[in-house]
């Protein structure tokens, strides 16, 4: 396991099992802190800073930087899944083969309804305004919609204020925007995983800025009352453990729903990380990219936004985008709420390098603004699909008797396959992938989240009925064995790459 050294690019210096680092394929991210959610008792792990990265990297383009040698390394290691994906993607008259993708996170249940709204008259316009440069926030007219939008599907307490919102092209961006005007090179967000672990890569290949994992377990304890549990002990625990090791955090980083696990925190519970983080003045980046994904009733989200004080306004962000709640993932639309103003301004800063385009601005107000069409057509839809596609999926999981958790929020379901793992390895885990892949059916593992425990992996189930039918046929046939086991070549057996984890 590689560890890019910290004085010379300020890359993550991590606590890692000396065994562990054996090379380049096996590393990304991994762990940043892999065993910082300790017990007291336990003896911290050495802090390692290996290796120098000109030579790390030496075997790539001798055209690049040592910086765009790992930020290509990222780029070569990170997606093979979604790459081999692209190659032979199903078509059901061109492809009938090719793979299904139950791995990225995308809702394609909407299509029609989308297409029919933004095809209408009212979402062209072409005025000066919208082909010249923008106030770098965002045009006034989409701040102001995206703040009308936010207090009324976040139930914000008072009206938001657009002075508080910043547009770019989406989540992705603004994590990257964020931890480069929070952080300083080489310091660190806390963040509980498993998690959307594309994450690592948005705030390290701009900002350098590392992750400390808050690790959660499966097994449910005496102070938990459910699996993968977020506590406040867990994050003093972790944020101890970093400052130990000399790592300066500046931040924590919550996802709520949660990817992957569905979770929804309560408004205790949000509560209870807020005031963590007030404590120990602390950044909380909140996104909430799922919250209008929440297709079971009796699921009662809230949104931060919704809470009646916020403990450390000044140090709370948060995040939404278009690209899960309206299924437009390529439209590349973000925003963020900020009550800090030097924030707010540091990230519109950087929007040179991240706006939207002005006619998308246009086309977003008018989507934003128009609350009968999401409110009563798009979302009640949206939802009874969602619902459908979930029902579908989970009872063929408990036909096969696999164990999931999905609590009726996001795209996805964390399933546990552990006992398909004949050891509990992530070596396993990989083999396990690649059967899944080799009998066109492309899933996410569990270590693409830095799950720490082997066998986990995340199904998504946001798609046309035909196309997860098929799926689900596939995935049927690789655990009941019945697949042809494919030749696995012996580089691939060590070696760790990684799946598509939108
Ligand atoms: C929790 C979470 N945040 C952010 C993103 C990225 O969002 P965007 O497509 O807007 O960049 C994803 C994508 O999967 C996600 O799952």
């Amino acid at each position: 396991m590689f560890t890019l050294p910290q004085k010379e690019s300020g890359a993550p210096t991590t606590c890692l099992d000396p065994a562990s680092t054996q090379g380049l394929g096996s590393n990304y991210g991994d762990g940043l802190g892999r065993d910082c959610a300790r017990k007291p008792d336990q003896k911290l792990p050495k802090l390692y800073g290996v290796g120098d990265p000109i030579a790390t990297f030496s075997s790539d383009s001798s055209h690049l930087s040592s910086r765009g040698r790992i930020i290509k390394w990222f780029w070569d290691s990170a997606e093979e899944g979604y790459r081999t994906y692209h190659m032979d993607e199903y078509d059901e008259d061109k492809n009938p083969n090719g793979i299904i993708n139950l791995g990225t996170s995308e809702n394609k249940l909407c299509f029609d309804l989308l297409c029919r709204r933004l095809s209408q008259n009212d979402m062209l316009q072409v005025e000066p305004s919208l082909l010249q440069y923008p106030d770098w926030r965002g045009h006034l007219f989409l701040r102001e919609e995206v703040a009308r939008f936010l207090s009324f599907y976040c139930k914000s307490p008072a009206p938001l204020n657009p002075e508080n919102v910043v547009v770019l092209n989406g989540c992705a961006s603004l994590f990257s925007a964020l931890a480069t005007v929070l952080c300083e090179v080489g310091e660190a967000f806390l963040i509980p995983a498993p998690y959307y672990g594309a994450i690592t890569q948005h705030v390290y290949l701009y900002g350098n800025i590392r992750l400390v994992c808050v690790y959660l377990d499966s097994e449910v304890t005496d102070l938990d009352s459910h699996p993968f549990q977020l506590t406040v002990e867990k994050l003093e625990m972790a944020l101890q453990g970093a400052n130990s090791e000399g790592v300066k955090v500046k931040g924590l980083i919550l996802i709520n729903p949660q990817n992957p696990l569905g979770d929804i925190y309560s408004p205790e519970e949000l509560q209870e990380y807020l005031e963590f983080a007030k404590r120990h003045e602390l950044h909380v980046m909140v996104d909430e990219v799922y919250m209008l994904s929440v297709f079971e009733e009796f699921v009662g989200y809230r949104s931060v936004l919704s809470l009646e004080r916020l403990p450390d306004p000044q140090r709370t962000h948060v995040m939404w985008a278009a690209s899960k709640d309206f299924g437009m993932s390529g439209l590349r639309f973000g925003t963020l709420y900020t009550e800090n103003r030097d924030v707010a301004t540091a990230v519109a800063s950087l929007c040179r390098y991240h706006g939207l385009s002005g006619l998308v601005q246009y086309q977003m107000a008018q989507l934003l603004r128009d609350h009968d069409w999401i409110s009563q057509v798009y979302l009640p839809e949206n939802h009874a699909r969602l619902k459908a596609a979930h029902t579908y999926v989970s009872g063929e999981l408990r036909d096969l008797g696999i164990p999931f958790l999905s609590r009726g929020a996001g795209f996805f379901i964390w399933v546990d396959l552990r006992k398909y793992l004949p050891e509990a390895t992530f070596e396993e885990e990989m083999l396990l992938w690649r059967r899944f892949l080799d009998n066109k059916v492309l899933l996410s593992f569990g270590k693409a989240f830095e799950c720490k425990e082997p066998g986990w992996f995340r199904l998504v189930f946001s798609d046309k009925a035909h196309r997860l039918h098929l799926g689900m046929q596939r995935v049927r046939r690789v655990l009941e064995g019945k697949s042809q086991m494919a030749e696995v070549p012996p580089s691939c057996q060590t070696q760790e790459s990684r799946g598509q984890h939108s």
